[in-house]
């Protein structure tokens, strides 16, 4: 059966890398066997800042941009979330996309890689995988991570050099994982 992933770009802000990497991942999801790559980019999506009445997980949604947003999580197969690493956490573009939907997650398949300056992100991945388990999504355990640096940023462009085959080697295991689900 065709494997469908979907992936969420986390970052929005102009000159940002999120992009190139979600294409970069998107290539290795391909060798780990997923047929079909879908990129949810937050930045496209253009949602406004989180702002529901009553909480989703209390409330239908209400607006047209939640249902629709509701919609791309719903149809999603599997999902990965892509997040940078914004003083220790993760981008407020990501964490507000994520409050607006709640049952939407639950038992969703995910899997999180991250990218950054300190530990590749290791601190952002912990708080999204604290994040997408409190929502009971069905989440590979292992995460991703891209070291950014001289060796992965040349004139700030990724075009996925200098990511070593020790980082490539725990995409494939995460995204092998992934697939399984
Ligand atoms: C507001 C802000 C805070 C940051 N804080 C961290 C951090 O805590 N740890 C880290 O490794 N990198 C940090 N960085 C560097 C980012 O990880 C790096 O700029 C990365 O390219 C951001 O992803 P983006 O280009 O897709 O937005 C920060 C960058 C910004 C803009």
């Amino acid at each position: 059966m065709a494997k469908s992933l979907s992936i969420i770009i986390g970052s929005t802000r102009t000159n940002r890398v999120g992009h190139s990497i979600a294409e970069w991942v998107g290539e290795q999801a391909k060798e780990a066997g997923f047929d079909e790559i879908k990129l949810l980019d937050l930045k496209e999506i253009n949602l406004p800042k989180f702002d529901t009445p009553v909480p989703p997980q209390y409330a239908p949604l209400e607006t047209a941009e939640a249902k629709a947003w509701a919609q791309q999580i719903n149809d999603a197969e599997h999902i990965l979330v892509l997040t940078p690493e914004y003083n220790r956490s993760i981008p407020a573009s990501l964490k507000s996309a994520i409050d607006y939907l709640s049952a939407e997650w639950n038992s969703k398949p995910v899997a999180i890689a991250g990218y950054g300056y300190i530990g590749a992100a290791a601190n952002a991945r912990k708080h999204l995988g604290e994040i997408l388990g409190f929502l009971k999504t069905d989440i590979v355990e292992e995460t991703a991570g891209i070291q950014l640096g001289d060796a992965t940023l040349v004139d700030g462009a990724f075009t996925g050099a200098g990511v070593t085959s020790e980082e490539t080697a725990i995409f494939d295991t995460v995204l092998t994982a992934l697939a399984a689900k």
